[in-house]
């Protein structure tokens, strides 16, 4: 796939391209937005495919050649993870005055922005077996690559996650950093704005305006450049949500609902995301975002039905099987993303049950 750039409107570019190493099954397609306003320029979501990185680093000097000069450059990340916090390296090409890369403060661990590879997926293991064991997740022929570490797990729990997470991350590009440091937004220091009849809380950045919008991850936020009514999303409608055992069903609700709230009042009109098409018009917008929201609460019926007809039991892996087995919807889910959704899945029937104060 190509990452050439592509116009969405005036001062608005997205590079869209595959990660820059295979994955072993369907490769994620990430959207990286180039955003430029007289003499302030955004990078939000600079996503890991290191063609990306290189087609937005042309596209800078192309900029730069024709006279365009920024006072202040902004790289935001749309949350922490591999795929969106990645190549900060940019910020330091852009010939800015001023220069800032911010992530949200729950995206910080230890004080560096946790976006690596190996770390992400010992996370995602370690936070996994409080519920289930992920080795013993798959089914065939997946499970026969999963039993030497089921095995290892039982007598060497930490050497099976050290080396499942090394295997994991292979396909995963390293974060590439620059001199810039990324900055925490703090969430104590958002501040309310009135926008006419709707008020919102973000962080004010240059002319655009940060917005809190948890879910995906606890550390997800959106862009929002009210001049053009555009609203990055980054992962907030994203097809997996609620993926991780970091992720809200609630907050992924809240924050559709937010973004509903916005495009009602007349304030968004264009919703770009980090993976899939990009939308325009309000009704649109809606529909897409109905969509989702419907789905979202589809899906915990669906797991508190399959809760109430297992006996109410707290086994998460007899529970995912048998959600898999008698709900047409999540045997599709898991059907058409094996085998990446078969932990998804897992994770999902935990954050539902979590959150209704089942699992205690
Ligand atoms: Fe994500
Ligand atoms: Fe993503």
């Amino acid at each position: 796939m190509k990452t050439a750039p592509m116009k969405i409107k005036d001062g608005i570019v997205l590079f869209s391209g595959k990660m820059s190493r295979h994955l072993m099954l369907e490769p994620i397609v990430s959207n990286t937005y180039f955003l430029e306003d007289e003499d302030e320029m955004f990078i939000f979501d600079p996503s890991c495919g290191k063609k990306i990185a290189k087609s937005v680093k042309s596209h800078m000097r192309t900029r730069r050649k024709a006279g365009v000069k920024w006072k202040k450059a902004v790289l935001v990340a749309g949350h922490s993870h591999i795929d969106h916090a990645n190549n900060f390296y940019l910020s330091d090409l852009t010939g800015a005055g001023e220069t800032h890369i911010y992530v949200h403060e729950a995206g910080f661990k230890g004080g560096r922005v946790s976006n690596e590879p190996v770390a992400f997926i010992r996370n995602m293991i370690e936070e996994s077996k409080k519920y289930y064991n992920p080795y013993l997740a798959f089914s065939f022929p997946y499970n026969l690559l999963m039993y030497p570490f089921a095995a290892l797990d039982v007598f060497f729990p930490d050497l099976a996650v050290k080396l499942f997470s090394r295997i994991g991350a292979i396909p995963w590009p390293d974060p590439v950093n620059g001199k810039v440091q990324p900055e925490p937004l703090i969430q104590d220091d958002a501040e309310v704005m009135n926008f006419g009849n709707i008020s919102i809380k973000g962080w004010r950045v240059g002319k655009k305006i940060i917005l809190s919008t948890p879910g995906h991850s606890p550390c997800s936020v959106s862009l929002f450049w009210p001049e053009k009514k555009a609203l990055f999303v980054s992962d907030a409608d994203w097809i997996g949500n609620p993926v991780f055992m970091s992720s809200s069903m609630k907050d992924c609700i809240d924050s559709l609902e937010k973004i509903k709230v916005l495009t009602n009042a007349g304030k968004v009109d264009l919703l770009l995301p980090a993976h899939g098409q990009v939308k325009e018009g309000s009704e649109k917008i809606l529909a897409h975002l109905d969509f989702f929201i419907n789905r979202l609460k589809f899906m915990r019926d669906e797991v508190l039905s399959a809760w109430q007809s297992c006996g109410k039991v707290k086994n998460v892996r007899r529970l995912t099987k048998a959600l898999v087995q008698g709900s047409p919807f999540f045997k599709t889910l898991k059907l058409i993303n094996y085998p990446r959704f078969v932990l998804f899945i897992h994770n999902v029937v935990v954050v539902c049950l979590e959150e209704e104060g089942l699992l205690d």
